[in-house]
């Protein structure tokens, strides 16, 4: 077995005594994006005061644009963050809730974006209503139960365009109708949609949205984008005030004090080092080794294809049918699987259920699943 683009796992300087088969949760940085983040370090570290105080703006603005341009935006329509937690707590604190309103959030909602919804509902005097579905409904049926949450009183739906514990996709289009013709505010969560799925985000036009590209993009650490539609740019405020707090949307998240930039200023050439091998080329073999490994987990737990939901994604989950211990025994369950067998994969606890998640990226090989199928019988069966 051979998987297209194999040869480029020296692009990665990833440890070689282990199989790391969750890009999904923090992203691996290609060498050349390593080496042009350094340098920007160095640049920075040449003359710290005529960096931050002369330059810095026109970097960042360049910065930002190149990110604009590759999600299909202009420049000024993006605010960079550090990543979609702060994205959530942005909008959540900074939304002019009010007593008594409604906000919906799925049960497989990413738990730390949740507790931002909690955190401004209860400031707020509002109610989170927390609907559930399972990883395995139709987009239908999400959809369906969705509109049978809405009363008058709800203000808001928070949702996944992917989810984090379970890997499936949300109808986000729909669900953006559904939200208008309900005069609901629509907040996206699309922490792994950047180099995974290109979102018409002018189309969506979700009131919030917010992504990363420390994952799918493989930008060093801390590369969030926040989309805040026109008619909310003069309500919602960064988080930190600092000097640019006057200026229009999206300068004031420009520089929040004295903070390192290089990753925001090394994002684009992530994206040029994906663009150069074509984005489509990258998306199908990171797919195809997804579905390699998953269908070798597959075979080792007993799951079948109706089990799986299958999204044209580099991640994807096998449901864990024989385990227990809830979030604490998955956690356990996955430091075991990477001590003793030296792999890396997320065990997820959600909703009551378990799932093992597979990511697929350039630098994985067959070996790579091949251990994790390993692993997976020698720890479940
Ligand atoms: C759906 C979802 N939301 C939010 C996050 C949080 O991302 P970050 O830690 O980069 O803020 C994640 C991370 O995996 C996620 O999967």
């Amino acid at each position: 077995m051979e998987f297209d683009l194999q040869e480029l796992k020296s692009e990665w300087n990833l440890d070689p005594a282990y199989h790391q088969v969750n890009h999904g949760s923090f992203g691996a940085v290609p060498i050349v994006v390593q080496q042009v983040h350094s340098q920007w370090r160095e640049r920075i570290q040449r003359n710290p005061v005529k960096f931050f105080a002369r330059e810095l703006k026109d970097e960042v603005a360049n910065a930002r644009a190149h990110v604009a341009r590759f999600l299909g935006q202009e420049g000024d329509q993006i605010a960079l963050i550090r990543n979609t937690t702060e994205g959530a707590s942005t909008v959540m604190r900074g939304f002019p809730l009010e007593s008594g309103d409604e906000v919906i959030v799925l049960n497989q909602e990413y738990g730390a974006v949740t507790k931002a919804v909690a955190r401004a509902c209860d400031a707020a005097g509002a109610k989170l209503v927390e609907i559930n579905v399972d990883y395995l409904d139709t987009d239908e049926q999400v959809i369906l139960k969705i509109i049978a949450g809405i009363t008058k009183k709800t203000r808001m739906l928070v949702i996944d365009h992917i989810t984090s514990a379970t890997a499936r996709t949300f109808p986000i289009y729909e669900l953006s109708k559904v939200c208008k013709e309900n005069s609901i505010v629509y907040v996206v969560d699309a922490s792994h949609s950047p180099g995974t799925i290109d979102t018409d985000l002018d189309r969506l036009d979700a009131d919030f949205w917010f992504g990363n590209l420390h994952k799918w993009v493989s930008a060093p650490l801390g590369v969030g984008v926040l989309r805040v539609a026109p008619r909310w740019q003069e309500v919602l405020r960064p988080l930190i005030v600092s000097w640019r707090d006057d200026e229009p949307y999206p300068f004031p998240w420009d520089m929040l004090g004295t903070v390192d930039p290089t990753s925001w200023l090394s994002a684009p050439s992530a994206i040029e080092f994906f663009s150069k091998i074509g984005w489509e080329r990258v998306r199908k073999a990171n797919h195809q080794r997804m579905m390699y490994g998953r269908e070798l987990v597959m075979k080792e737990l007993g799951v079948s294809f109706e089990q799986i939901r299958v999204d044209f994604l580099p991640l994807g989950v096998v449901p864990i049918l024989n385990m227990a211990g809830g979030r604490d025994g998955s956690a356990a369950v996955q430091a075991k699987i990477a001590e003793e067998y030296k792999v890396e994969v997320p065990i997820s606890f959600i909703a009551d259920k378990y799932y093992l998640r597979i990511s697929g990226m350039l630098y994985n090989t067959p070996q790579d699943y091949e251990a994790l199928a390993l692993a997976v019988r020698k720890t479940f069966n």
